[in-house]
């Protein structure tokens, strides 16, 4: 198959697609390209298109209706009649720019259903692809001379699950993803959304609704893991779901503008595609590639300046104080009613050449590919009356202390890149303005890389974070970088789905809570079990910049890490970035030099991924190839509760022997009592190596192999 490399195979056939007409209503079905899936998809009575999906002769979601409300007052959901059915099939394999896997297989089945409006005359194409992993599902608006723009008020797509599912959920908000997970039924939804928006760990400032954002993972009492989530999401608002808690309907929840619209839409384009990843395995959902098989193919030419990056930087040290942003000595930064680095001092400015030079010197030493320094241009200070201005920040004038042309020089004479930091506190509409003059100043100073950051409330003051004209944004942001070959990590921007094949120039995102919430400047925390749920949730759409790597666990007297110093090892390995920070201080990798090795060797680059052991919420153990290297590392989570991972080294090549280095924790590790204790031990593996490892509350297991010489 690896020979098909950008050759579709495209055939026409009946044999899994069948026709029957009833009674004024028509059925398609379709089955993966395994047999497992089938798809139902049905005109009821009253000409409103539907579908159901089962997985090994179990319903998955039950019949459920597709369609949109019209802005004003258009019903296009009903007396739909089928004008044409298209099918077709791929089975192909495509070779991502950096990945989890070197070779990506799509294999799917497609049913294009044409669809005509009695009443209205209006066109609509339903597209649906069905792989063996789960289906995807988009609309289509043909170019039609009646309808040729039109506002949406509601998307009407619905999953009608099966039952009373165990749910992972963040509420739906439309400007932010920064929340503790809740692990509940569904139908205790609705109950505790007030709840958790209230609780004193949400940024206040935020506009939540009685939604819950996707991705959504769910397990049935049966043992289905069903994950719904949106791929290709471009020129259209983030999606949420709302939750009927005595049906188990989910239903679509679009972000709206602040004027209530949901989607200002041309004919001749398309919807992002609804994916529903369904598995009795939850290690195939954290193995799917659905999402990344349904956007479209890289768009740039020449991707040979897009790499994988390790980092550093000048950031914890904001977060435990010890910095400040701010040149001038000013009060806290306040945003909203959030009091965004409230205990970080002043008069100590984080971005000086000295300091950044000591990072260079740093990453140079120990083999990080680049450094990252927040807090160096002008504008800091005006982030406190942020509501009143439109300009904030400019991304051209560094603070006086900040000399680029010496800093660039220095690092690239120890072989060091620098990362550019374009905080624009949300004020979108100005960065937009000095976007070519700020990326203009990277390339001339040698930068190729930008973490940007949306913190706050949009401005324009009509626009929420995940509504359609924030995602234009984002992606036009990525887009631009690239023409400047430019890499990119986006702060506070709505949740991936999988826009990273198309630019992968764009490296990550945050979009859910990283580990800043673990510091005393915000003093929130993170619950153990976080890092077990997040590559079940918000990784289904691509790669966190989830900033590990913490060692020093006691952040102060009183606040304490959620991990083991293992623990934030593993996590290098579980949660997947091509993007990876090493975020703690200089200093506490100093005193941990033996386990920061495991951080200095660990790649971010892989030719294969080994999912050995997941259930969500519970624990993760994964194994990974670096590209192009004969080396494997692996890496093993709990929640707060210790437990024995099993790490069956099968996919080591047979036959030969290889050196383990193990990282575990202590006997007596704990995260809440004795986080840093480990051991490091080295052994012999072969393929048919089996090892029981035991992982402390809220702990870890990390291990690098090499061949031995
Ligand atoms: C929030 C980001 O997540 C964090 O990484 C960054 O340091 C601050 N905003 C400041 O831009
Ligand atoms: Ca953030």
């Amino acid at each position: 198959m690896l020979f098909y490399n950008h050759y579709l195979i495209r055939c026409i056939s009946l044999c899994f697609l069948s026709l029957f007409l009833f009674t004024g209503v028509s059925a398609q079905t379709l089955s993966s390209p395994d047999g497992n899936l089938f798809l139902d998809v049905c005109i009821d009575e009253k000409g409103t298109p539907t579908y159901s999906l089962e997985y090994k002769g179990q319903k998955v979601i039950e019949k459920s209706r597709l369609g949109f409300r019209l802005l004003p007052a258009v019903f296009f959901n009903d007396n739909f009649e089928i004008v044409g059915i298209k099918e077709d099939s791929a089975d192909f394999v495509w070779y991502p720019v950096w990945g989890e896997n070197s070779a990506i297989p799509d294999c799917h089945r497609e049913l294009l259903v044409e669809l005509k409006q009695q009443t209205t005359g209006y066109l609509l194409n339903m597209r649906f692809r069905l792989f063996d992993d789960g289906l995807g599902f988009r609309y289509e608006f043909p170019v039609q001379p009646s309808l040729r723009h039109f506002l949406l008020a509601d998307e009407l797509t619905e999953f009608k699950l099966t039952g009373d599912h165990k749910a992972f959920w963040l509420p739906g908000d439309y400007d932010t993803n920064e929340y503790a997970i809740t692990t509940s039924r569904l139908s205790e939804i609705p109950l505790l959304i007030d709840e958790v928006r209230k609780a004193p760990l949400v940024l206040k400032s935020f506009t939540p609704n009685l939604a819950v954002q996707t991705p959504l993972m769910m397990k049935s009492a049966q043992g289905l893991y069903i994950n719904i989530h949106e791929a290709a999401l471009d020129n259209y608002a983030g999606m949420c779901l709302n939750v009927d808690p005595e049906s188990y309907l989910l239903s679509t929840h679009l972000t709206p503008d602040k004027n209530g619209v949901r989607g200002y839409i041309q004919t001749g384009s398309v919807t992002p595609w609804r994916t529903i990843v369904v598995s009795d395995d939850a290690r195939d959902i954290l193995a799917s590639n659905l999402i990344l098989n349904l956007n479209e193919p890289c768009k740039i030419v020449d991707t040979s300046w897009i790499k994988p990056v390790k980092y550093v930087g000048v950031w914890w040290d904001y977060f435990v104080g010890r910095r400040s942003f701010t040149y001038t000595d000013t009060k806290d930064i306040v945003i909203g009613e959030t009091d965004y680095f409230a205990l970080v001092p002043h008069g100590r400015h984080g971005a000086t050449t000295e300091h950044a030079k000591e990072y260079i010197d740093f990453a140079s030493e120990n083999g990080f590919d680049a450094v990252l320094v927040e807090g160096w241009n002008e504008g800091w200070e005006d982030a406190v009356e942020k509501g009143e201005k439109e300009r904030i920040f400019n991304f051209t004038k560094a603070y006086p202390d900040f000399d680029v042309v010496e800093v660039t020089r220095y690092a690239k004479s120890k072989g060091v890149r620098m990362i550019m930091h374009h905080e624009t506190c949300s004020a979108v509409s100005d960065y937009e303005r000095q976007l070519h003059d700020a990326f203009r100043f990277m390339t001339d100073h040698g930068y190729n890389m930008v973490k940007t950051g949306y913190v706050g409330p949009i401005i324009p003051r009509s626009e929420y974070h995940d509504g359609q004209w924030m995602v234009n944004h984002y992606n036009y942001v990525a887009r631009t970088a690239a023409d400047y070959k430019i890499m990119v990590n986006s702060h506070e921007a709505v949740r991936p789905t999988g826009m990273c094949r198309t630019w992968p120039n764009w490296l990550a995102q945050e979009s859910a809570r990283g580990t800043e919430f673990e510091s005393f400047a915000w003093h929130k925390g993170n619950n153990p079990d976080h890092t077990t749920i997040l590559p079940f949730t918000r990784l289904m759409g691509g790669p966190m910049d989830y900033t590990p790597g913490i060692l020093e666990t006691d952040i102060n007297s009183s606040v304490k890490l959620s991990s083991t110093l293992v623990k934030q090892l593993a996590l290098y390995v579980t949660m997947y970035s091509p993007f990876q920070m090493a975020a703690d201080l200089m200093e506490n990798y100093k005193k941990y030099a033996d386990a920061f090795q495991f951080i200095k060797d660990v790649a971010v680059d892989w030719d294969h991924t080994y999912i050995l052991e997941a259930e969500p919420g519970d624990y993760i153990t994964i194994a990974r190839k670096a590209k192009g290297k004969e080396e494997w590392f692996v890496g093993g989570i709990t929640d707060e509760n210790g437990r024995d991972a099993v790490i069956d080294f099968h996919f080591l090549p047979s036959g030969k022997q290889y050196f383990a280095t193990v990282y575990a924790d202590g006997k007596n590790a704990d995260w809440q009592t004795n986080a840093k204790e480990y051991t490091i031990r080295t052994m012999k593996v072969t393929s048919k190596t089996k090892l029981k490892q035991r992982l402390a509350p809220g702990g870890g297991v990390a291990i690098s192999i090499n061949i031995v010489k």
